[in-house]
C-alpha cells in the first residue's frame, strides 16, 4: 500500500474531481447542513445530494458511511463519511473516518480521501489518515490451512493538504509495520510465540536492520543472580530467553533509553493457576509488552530516528506448572539482592520485569519505561481503550501522554501511592509479590519501583485491557492491537524527552 498526498483545495471542489481519476473516493461530511463545504460536495455529486441523503437516512454520525455507485462517472464510487459536529472533531475523529473508510472501500484498488484538517498539523493529520487505512486493512491469515485475504488498495491519495505534508509520509510503513507486528507476535500461539520464539524475531530484526543483540541463556542469567524472573521460568519446559536488542543513532548520541517489555509467553498462573473465566485460554496475549517493545524497535530500525539510542530489553519465559515449579511460600532473591515472597504464583509478570529493570538500571539510561500486560484490576480500573501510567517523573509522564496523544493511543496517569506499599509487606522477606486486590494495579507499580535505581525517570505502562480487542474498534481489527508502539515510537522520535 502506498500513499500520496495531492495538493488540490477542497476549497475547488471541480478541481478535485478532476485532479482525481481512481476507483472510490471517500469525502467527509459534517452533520451541520449549513457547514461551508455542504454546497461544495452538491457541485460535486449534482442538486439531488440532500434528498439522497435525506432518503438514506445519512446523519453524518460519526463513523456513518453512505457509498454510491456510478455507473458513467470516475471516480465509479463515492463514500460519504460522517464526522459528526465540526466542535468535537480532531485528530482521533479523523483516525476514525479514515478507518470508516478504508473498511467501507473493501477491494476498491485505488481510493482518495478527502477529509477536514484545519486545525491540526498538517503532517500528523497525513501520518493519522494514512495510519488509520493501513492499519484498519490488516488482516492476519497466518495460522489458516487455506488463506482468503481480502485484496487492499495499492494507492492511497489524500486530497487537499498544503503542500509538504508528505513528508511525514515517510515513516508510515516503519511505523505501521512495527505495529503490525506486534500484532502477530501477540496473536500468535503460545506454541508459536515462544520464549526462543521471540529471541528469534529479535533476532531477525537485528540482521535485517544492523541492530546489535545480544540473548542471555538460563546459565547467564544465573550468574547475574535474576532468581526473580528465573523463579517464573522454572516451572517451563522451554528455555527462559533474556533478550536486549540495541539501536544506536548514526551520527551523536544526546538521550539512552531502555525500554522494558513483559515476554511471558504463556501465563498459567502457575500453581496458583487460573480458574474458568480467567482468561486462561487468552494468555497467549501476556507478551504483549515485549510486543510492543519489539514492534518500536522494528519501526525505528526502519525510520532511523536521530539523537536517541534505545535499549529494549525482554525477560522472556512462560508461567507453567510442573515438579520443577515456584511453590506458593518460596523465597526468591532478585539480582538486586532484595528476597521476595512468592505469596501467589499468578503475581509473575512483575517477578520477571524485576530482573529486566535491574539490568536496564545497570545501563544508566536517562529514562526507563516498561510495559506490561500486568494486572487485571487495571482492566477493571481502565477498561479496554485506556492503558494506566505510572511514572516517578511528572517530565515523562507527560511525555508519554503527549507521544500517547500524537499516537492516538490513550493513557491515564495512576498514582504511585506510597502508603499503599504496605500491602506489599512479608512476614520473611523484602517484599511480597502480590498484595491485596483492592488498588491491585498500584501495588503492582510500587512493587516494580523497588527494582528501578532512585532518581532514574521510569514510567510503568499497564496495558492489560488494551493489547486486545475482541471485537475491534477504530483502526484496531478484532484482535491484537499492537498497542503502545506508536506511543513509543512518538516518543523517541520527539527525542525521548523525560
Ligand atoms: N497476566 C496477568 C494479568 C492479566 C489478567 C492480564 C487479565 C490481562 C487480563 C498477571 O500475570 C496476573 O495474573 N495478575 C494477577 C495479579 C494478582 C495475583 C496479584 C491479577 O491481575 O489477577
Ligand atoms: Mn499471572
Ligand atoms: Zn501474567
Amino acid at each position: 500500500m502506498e500513499f500520496r498526498c495531492l495538493t488540490a483545495a477542497l476549497a475547488d471542489p471541480g478541481t478535485l474531481l478532476e485532479a482525481w481519476q481512481g476507483d472510490t473516493l471517500a469525502v467527509g461530511l459534517f452533520s451541520d447542513p449549513n457547514h461551508p463545504a455542504r454546497p461544495q460536495l452538491t457541485n460535486l455529486l449534482g442538486p439531488g445530494l440532500e434528498e439522497l441523503l435525506e432518503r438514506r437516512r445519512f446523519k453524518s454520525k460519526p463513523g456513518e458511511t453512505l457509498t454510491i455507485q456510478r455507473l458513467e462517472a470516475r471516480p465509479a464510487t463515492v463514500i460519504l463519511v460522517g464526522l459528526g459536529e465540526p466542535a468535537d472533531f480532531d485528530g482521533n475523529g479523523l483516525r476514525a473516518a479514515a478507518a470508516s473508510i478504508a473498511r467501507a472501500a473493501a477491494g476498491s484498488r485505488s481510493l482518495a480521501l478527502a477529509l477536514p484538517v484545519e486545525g491540526l498539523e498538517p503532517g500528523a493529520a497525513a501520518s493519522a489518515m494514512a495510519e488509520a487505512v493501513r492499519l484498519s486493512l490488516y488482516a492476519d491469515h497466518r495460522f489458516r490451512s487455506e488463506a482468503d485475504p481480502q485484496p487492499v488498495p495499492e494507492l492511497v491519495t489524500l486530497l487537499g493538504l498544503p503542500e509538504g505534508s508528505e513528508v511525514a509520509l515517510r515513516s508510515i510503513d516503519g511505523m505501521c509495520a512495527g505495529v503490525e507486528l506486534a500484532r502477530q507476535l501477540v496473536a500468535a500461539p503460545p506454541n508459536v510465540a515462544t520464549p526462543a520464539g521471540l529471541a528469534a524475531t529479535a533476532a531477525a530484526i537485528a540482521a535485517d536492520h544492523g541492530l546489535e543483540l545480544k540473548v542471555l541463556e538460563r546459565s547467564d542469567c544465573e550468574a547475574l543472580g535474576m532468581g526473580a524472573y528465573l523463579g517464573v521460568a522454572q516451572g517451563s519446559d522451554l528455555p527462559p530467553k533474556f533478550i536486549h536488542l540495541t539501536y544506536r543513532p548514526a551520527q551523536e548520541t544526546r538521550r539512552r533509553v531502555a525500554l522494558v517489555g513483559k515476554g511471558v509467553t504463556f501465563d498459567s498462573g502457575g500453581y496458583n493457576l487460573k480458574v474458568a473465566g480467567s482468561q486462561i485460554e487468552m494468555m497467549k496475549y501476556d507478551m504483549g509488552g515485549s510486543a510492543a517493545v519489539l514492534g518500536t524497535m522494528r519501526a525505528i530500525a526502519q525510520i532511523r530516528p536521530e539523537g536517541v539510542e534505545v535499549h529494549a530489553i525482554v525477560a522472556s519465559c512462560e508461567n507453567m506448572i510442573s515438579g520443577g515449579a515456584v511453590h506458593p511460600g518460596d523465597i526468591l532473591t532478585a539480582s538486586n539482592g532484595k528476597t521476595i515472597e512468592i505469596n501467589n504464583t499468578d503475581a509473575e509478570g512483575r517477578l520477571t520485569l524485576a530482573d529486566a529493570l535491574v539490568y536496564a538500571g545497570k545501563l544508566e539510561p536517562d529514562a526507563i519505561v516498561d510495559l506490561a500486560t500486568l494486572t487485571g484490576a487495571c482492566v477493571i480500573a481502565l477498561g479496554g481503550e485506556i492503558a494506566g501510567l505510572w511514572s516517578s517523573s511528572d517530565a515523562l509522564a507527560d511525555a508519554l501522554l503527549a507521544a500517547g496523544q500524537a499516537g492516538g493511543e490513550s493513557f491515564w496517569r495512576m498514582p504511585l501511592r506510597s502508603s499503599y506499599k504496605e500491602g506489599l509487606k512479608s512476614a520473611f522477606a523484602d517484599l511480597k509479590n502480590a498484595g491485596p486486590r483492592p488498588g491491585g494495579s498500584i501495588t503492582a507499580a510500587l512493587f516494580l519501583q523497588d527494582f528501578v535505581p532512585r532518581d532514574l525517570p521510569w514510567a510503568h505502562l499497564d496495558i492489560a485491557g488494551t493489547v486486545w480487542s475482541d471485537k475491534g474498534r477504530g483502526l484496531d481489527p478484532a484482535g491484537a492491537t499492537g498497542f503502545g508502539v506508536r506511543t513509543l515510537v512518538h516518543w523517541i522520535s520527539d527525542g525521548a524527552p523525560a
